[in-house]
This record gives C-alpha cells, sequence and structure tokens, in this order.
C-alpha cells in the first residue's frame, strides 16, 4: 500500500500511519517540521513500513499542488491513498476582530485543504484507482459561538469532498470524510480535556483507516453522529441559550 500524507506531524495523522506501517506500506509524510517529520518517519519505519520519505511544505500556502503530488507519488512509485490531516484551530475570538486570523483559519482549512482535494481527485482519476481521505470535523455541523471561523472551513471542506466523492461514482477511485469530536492532541491543548466525550487520536486513527478502505463520511468515535444530529435539529430559540 503506497500513502501519501499531507500533515504528517498531526497525531491523528501519526497514529493513522503507524496502522499502515504495520501493513508494510509505503509512506510519504508531508509537513513544515522537518525534524518533526524525521521522527516520525524513523519510528515506522521500526514499526514495518517498507519505506518512508518526507517532504516539506507549507501546505496551507504552496504553489503548484499538481506537481506536489505527483512528486509524492514518485518518491514511492504510485499512491494508492492521499491523507489530508493537517488543520489548525485558530483563535476565533481573534478571527472575529483581524481579518488577517480569520483569513489564516480559511486558508488552512479550507482554501488549501479544497485545493489538495482537487489535485488529488484528478490525480487518482487519471490513474483510475485510489482513496482521498479527508479529516473534518463535528465543528462543521453547525455553527457555535466558540469556534464557527473553523467549523465553516470545515463545512466547506465536507461538501467539496461529498462532491468529490459523487465525482468518482462508478468510477475506480474513492473519497471520504472523517468528523472527528474532541480529540486529545496537540492542537486541543490548553483546553479542559478528559470525559467520556474526548477521544484519542488512537481511537480517531482506526476510523480513519476504515474511512480509506470504505469511503463516505464517518463520525469518530460513532456516537458524534447521533449527538450531532441531535445538535443540528435543535431550535434556534433552545441552541443560542446553550453556551456549548
Ligand atoms: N484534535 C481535535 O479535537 C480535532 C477535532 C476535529 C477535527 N480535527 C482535525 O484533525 C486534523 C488533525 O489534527 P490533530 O488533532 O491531529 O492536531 P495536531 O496534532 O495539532 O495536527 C495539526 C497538524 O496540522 C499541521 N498544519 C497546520 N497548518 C499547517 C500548514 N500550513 N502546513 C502544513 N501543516 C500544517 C500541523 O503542523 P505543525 O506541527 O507544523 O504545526 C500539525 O501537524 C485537523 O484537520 C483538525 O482540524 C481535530
Amino acid at each position: 500500500m503506497k500513502v501519501v500524507i499531507l500533515g504528517g506531524t498531526s497525531a491523528i495523522a501519526t497514529e493513522t500511519a503507524k496502522l499502515y506501517a504495520a501493513k508494510k506500506a509505503e509512506i510519504v509524510l508531508v509537513g513544515r517540521n522537518e525534524d518533526r517529520l524525521v521522527v516520525i518517519a524513523n519510528d515506522l519505519v521500526v514499526r514495518g513500513a517498507v519505506l518512508v520519505k518526507t517532504l516539506v511544505a507549507d501546505l496551507g500556502n504552496c504553489g503548484d499542488k499538481d506537481a506536489g503530488l505527483n512528486h509524492a507519488r514518485e518518491l514511492i512509485g504510485g499512491v494508492d491513498l492521499i491523507l489530508l490531516a493537517y488543520g489548525t484551530l485558530g483563535n476565533q475570538p481573534e478571527a472575529e476582530q483581524d481579518e488577517k486570523v480569520a483569513a489564516e483559519i480559511l486558508a488552512v482549512n479550507f482554501t488549501s485543504a479544497a485545493q489538495w482535494c482537487l489535485a488529488a481527485a484528478n490525480l487518482l482519476e487519471s490513474q483510475g484507482h485510489g482513496n482521498l481521505v479527508v479529516i473534518g470535523s463535528v465543528a462543521g455541523d453547525r455553527g457555535r459561538r466558540a469556534n464557527f471561523v473553523y467549523g465553516a472551513a470545515k463545512a466547506g471542506l465536507e461538501t467539496l469532498v461529498e462532491g468529490i466523492s459523487h465525482r468518482f461514482a462508478n468510477k475506480g477511485p474513492r473519497a471520504g470524510l472523517v468528523k472527528p469530536g474532541p480529540t486529545i492532541t496537540p492542537m486541543t491543548e490548553g483546553m479542559e480535556r478528559g470525559g467520556l466525550l474526548w477521544a484519542t487520536p488512537e481511537q480517531i486513527a482506526k476510523v480513519v483507516e476504515r474511512c480509506g478502505r470504505k469511503g463516505g463520511i464517518h463520525y469518530a468515535p460513532w456516537f458524534w453522529r447521533y449527538i450531532m444530529l441531535i445538535i443540528r435539529n435543535l431550535p434556534s430559540a433552545i441552541f443560542n441559550r446553550m453556551d456549548i
């Protein structure tokens, strides 16, 4: 199995990569922290990966994405799965006051991610096989005052991946999206973490791996499907009084 991971230093991506390493995958990790990429790559080789290459790039702000993906593919001689895992929560109060902060959250989580997905879709369609897996968020299901700029970007990304999945229907490739709930990773450092609703990156990784095999939209863990069903359907009069 040949895997390209955009956002290779993400905690969720790292745990997912360990699952692929155990299956003797060949992996390209793309990210902007070279030292961290090398540490993760070495660990994946110890865990069974046949080959791990690293590419350093600011994924939110880089040039020709078709060329970038082709380069990654050449490093491991093909690609069966492209995982888009990078993202940033950003600072919601600052984003409401400073358009540059809002633009950065939207550029990382939506604009650039959408462009990578479109490039990935073209690559997979041209070769006639392979899966695109994207990490969205439950935050995209309903705008909340705590994080609605981030949530809006993730909602847009979900619609885009849904469209790519529709485009792929009856063709070889597949596209899917994983929507994690709150997860204990560097992204949520500083928050009050713990309790039944918080997941570990290992739990989310299993869902990402499943999405890579089956495509479709997957909440992670599964119970978020039902929580978000309720939250999406709450009347505004009730929802607006909730501090969530
Ligand atoms: N943790 C949660 O509660 C949660 C919930 C729902 C969805 N998600 C989503 O899950 C995905 C993975 O996040 P995580 O939880 O694993 O958090 P994480 O460990 O903090 O990973 C985020 C990753 O995104 C990378 N990144 C951000 N901006 C980048 C850029 N411009 N170029 C390249 N890489 C960039 C970071 O790289 P650096 O190390 O270089 O900063 C980091 O590796 C994200 O899409 C996130 O939105 C997370």
